[in-house]
């Protein structure tokens, strides 16, 4: 397929990418509850007559759309169904219709792309060889994420996937422009959950206590070491904690303490040494004051991690296909994204699509419940993401 055959595509295809996304932001659904989401992409599938599976990881959607023939490589593009459980504080005509749920993290736009994808690639498939798997995953948004069900289900097998592709929506550029960052990318998640258990009494009598609060003071000053002197300076890490209760009045020493955090880095082998160092210091400094700890961390998602060349290889086609000024280097983020399952198993690519208007509109940041883009992003999406595929394809 030539480059001016996909840009006239993306282009003459406006009007049908901006309804298909104003159907899906006024009807959002949240994370592994997308039952209506997914039966529309399968009617619009179906529509234009684009073979596909139903039900996978629950509502998920897959399947495998063959060019003129099934060729060597296989080339794997994911989007989102899911929605946050945001209200929607735009006044506009597409305003989500569900109160309390908003596309507010650009699935909506994530799948509009990817039907778009299809869509052009469909009506030209004896212009390109290879076979093109594409993914509707449920569930985001929550964990386990449903990247990883997904990849449980068998996803990247079957055919076996070569390299896969995810896009997301940037505020931080302006629509009509793309941004790439090889190697790591975003960070892990995990959880922290502490419980330090004392022995309560009454504040002026401190010595017939274990004080749960003084301890988890200690505690939260020792573990900013973890970070600002056991991890490597040069891979970022961060180490915050969000909550912290316990106790009811000034008088009385508590029971207990809670503490919650979240752990981001970008380093697995790092990531899981700091999980030892965290349950140390949390166990050493209970231990030393006569407390007792429990301490939970849930593992959330693992880091992005950009394969280098695939990238390269998918920023020179978005160079070629939309021109130099168009296209950026991004900053590492200490945000997540499921996609880094798929990341970690075949080589992946996940890059940002510029969308809000010249930098002054549309900037509200992704989660925010005035979240909106400028739809012109969704041409340069579909033929930026159109153009990196087939060149993938083509080996
Ligand atoms: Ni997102």
């Amino acid at each position: 397929m030539n480059i001016e055959t996909l840009r006239l595509a993306a282009a003459e295809g406006m009007d049908e990418w901006s309804r298909i996304r104003r159907h899906l932001h006024r009807h959002p659904e949240l994370s592994f509850e997308e039952v209506e989401t997914a039966a529309f992409i399968s009617g619009q599938l179906r529509a234009w007559g684009i073979d596909h599976e139903q039900g996978i990881a629950g509502t998920g959607i897959v399947g495998v759309l063959e060019g003129r023939e099934p060729g060597k490589r296989c080339v794997a593009v994911r989007a989102e169904l899911d929605a946050l459980p945001i209200n929607e504080a735009n006044d506009v005509p597409y305003k989500s219709a569900r109160e309390g749920v908003m596309h507010a993290c650009g699935h909506d736009v994530h799948m509009t792309c990817l039907l778009g994808l299809l869509r052009i690639l469909s009506q030209h498939r004896e212009a390109w060889v290879g076979r093109l798997k594409f993914m509707f995953q449920p569930g985001e948004e929550k964990h386990p994420g449903g990247g990883s069900l997904m990849i449980a289900e068998g996803v990247l097998q079957n055919p076996t996937v070569d390299a896969i592709f995810g896009l997301h929506v940037y505020p931080h550029l302006p629509a009509g422009v793309v941004g790439f960052r090889p190697g790591q990318y975003m960070a892990s998640t995990d959880e922290i959950h502490i419980r330090i258990i004392g022995k309560g009494g009454h504040a002026a009598l401190p010595h017939q206590t274990i004080d749960p609060i003084s301890i988890a003071a200690q505690i939260i000053t020792a573990l900013q070491q973890v970070v600002s002197r056991k991890s490597n300076p040069v891979s970022p890490c961060v180490l915050s904690f969000g909550r912290i209760a316990g106790g009811t009045v000034n008088n009385v020493i508590p029971e207990f303490v809670e503490l919650s955090g979240t752990l981001r880095a970008m380093d697995e082998t790092w990531r899981t040494r700091a999980h030892g160092l965290i349950r140390n210091i949390v166990e050493g400094i209970s231990t030393a004051f006569e407390a007792h700890a429990e301490l939970d961390i849930p593992k959330g998602y693992p880091s992005l991690y950009n394969d280098p060349e695939l990238t390269a290889r998918a920023e020179a086609k978005a160079r070629e296909y939309l021109g130099d000024t168009q296209v950026r280097l991004l900053s590492l983020r200490m945000t997540a994204d499921d996609f880094a399952f798929y990341s970690h198993q075949v080589p992946g690519c996940y890059f940002r699509i510029g969308t809000s208007r010249e930098e002054r509109e549309f900037t509200a940041s992704v989660h925010h419940p005035k979240f909106d883009i400028d739809e012109r992003a969704m041409e340069t999406a579909i033929g930026t993401l159109a153009w990196a595929v087939l060149g993938e394809l083509q080996g």
